[in-house]
């Protein structure tokens, strides 16, 4: 038996709570270690402690270093900041790893075997943001700082390299825009390119590519791509794209990693238009979990469980409403769990 590992739990709104409950019982089956030390954020932490991002949540993570956490609501416009932004300034997650894989085959893509590596905490995502007021009207003019820094782009260019290697990834395409935003992501860029021919070269491939460009060629041929690493904003958007190459939101899943603690959650949000309904696919938490056991050292239960829900889904043939299936959250889970029981 492996020790014990104390592990922070955030259910987080909307379908949070039905897609938790139904990984925390895959893992139960799987006999994952996890000790779990369950808190609220997001709307129901406004709700319950007036505080997307009450302090005993915040304490948890300090002492366990690891989460696992459904989507948080974020209003849009005005309200209040990200809780998702704030967790990864707090514990300075840089690093935001999205794995894309094709599961069930016969789809518009099949064999799609990719990783988006996004910078976390840089960029256009700082939140620097300010109105001017001209005449009357106090929105008229709208400002956004963009920070990328040296040291920020070398530490995650660093992470993302190394991830290539420890997991045998033959290319690495650096996606840009730096020749529109010249400083902002050609720093990136320039760091990237250098810290490659300094300590890297001959290890894997490497190319460079615009962002419009790589948007359509990832639609074109996205076989062509092995890991793709980026800055936040690009990283955002080219990662949501690749999640649709393999079936959509509900199978994708993230790691926000950082150098003290590690925070998995799946890509997608807390799906209001579903949530109570019983109906939202597991999945892309479920493989999330999956990236939390390979955290861990725990790389033969992190197998176990990708091989229960790809036979699930291909063999069971049990698929939720967004794969064109009839099956519940609930019993999504339970077909799982006797595959995982059964072998
Ligand atoms: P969303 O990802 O929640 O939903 C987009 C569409 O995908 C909806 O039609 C939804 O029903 C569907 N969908 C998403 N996950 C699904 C699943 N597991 N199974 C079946 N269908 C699924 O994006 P939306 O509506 O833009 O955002 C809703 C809220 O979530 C917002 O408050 C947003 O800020 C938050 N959000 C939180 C994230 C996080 O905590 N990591 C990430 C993205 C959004």
């Amino acid at each position: 038996m492996p020790n014990p590992i104390p592990a922070t739990l955030i259910p987080g709104d909307g379908i949070g709570p039905e897609i938790v409950d139904a990984t925390l019982t895959a893992l139960e089956a799987l006999g994952a270690p996890f000790v779990w030390d369950r808190h609220v954020a997001g709307l129901a932490g406004v709700r319950s402690a007036g505080d997307p991002l009450p302090g005993p949540a915040l304490d948890s993570i300090r002492r366990t270093r690891l989460a696992l956490k459904g989507p948080l609501e974020t209003p849009s416009g005005g309200g209040y900041r990200s809780s998702n932004v704030r967790l990864r300034e707090e514990f300075q997650l840089y690093a935001n790893l999205r794995p894309a894989r094709t599961i069930i085959p016969g789809g518009r893509y099949d064999n799609i075997d990719l990783v988006v590596v996004r910078e976390n905490l840089e960029g256009l995502y700082i939140g620097h943001e300010h109105y001017v007021r001209i005449d009357g009207d106090p929105h008229a003019v709208a400002m956004a700082t963009g920070i990328n820094t040296r040291q920020g782009s070398l530490r995650l260019l660093e992470f993302a390299f190394q991830h290539a290697i420890a997991t045998g990834r033959r290319k690495v395409t650096i996606v840009h825009k730096a020749n529109i935003l010249k400083a902002l992501t050609g720093m990136f860029l320039d760091t990237g390119v250098d810290l490659y021919e300094r300590k890297y070269k001959g290890r894997f491939e490497l190319e460079t590519m615009i962002v419009d460009a790589c948007a359509m060629k990832l639609v074109l041929n996205p076989w062509q791509f092995d890991m793709v690493v980026t800055t936040n904003l690009f990283g955002d958007v080219l990662s949501d794209l690749v999640a649709g190459l393999v079936g959509g939101l509900g199978m994708a899943p993230g790691g926000n990693i950082g150098e003290d603690a590690a925070i998995f959650e799946a890509v997608h949000g807390s799906a209001p238009d579903i949530a109570g309904k019983g109906i939202a696919n597991p999945v892309a938490l479920m493989l999330a979990a999956a990236m939390m056991l390979d955290h861990c050292k725990l790389p033969e239960l992190a197998a176990r469980l990708r091989k229960a829900i790809d036979d699930t889904l291909n063999l069971d043939k049990v698929r939720t409403a967004d794969l064109g299936g009839s099956a519940g959250t609930d019993a999504f889970a339970k077909a799982l769990v006797s595959r995982i029981r059964n072998g």
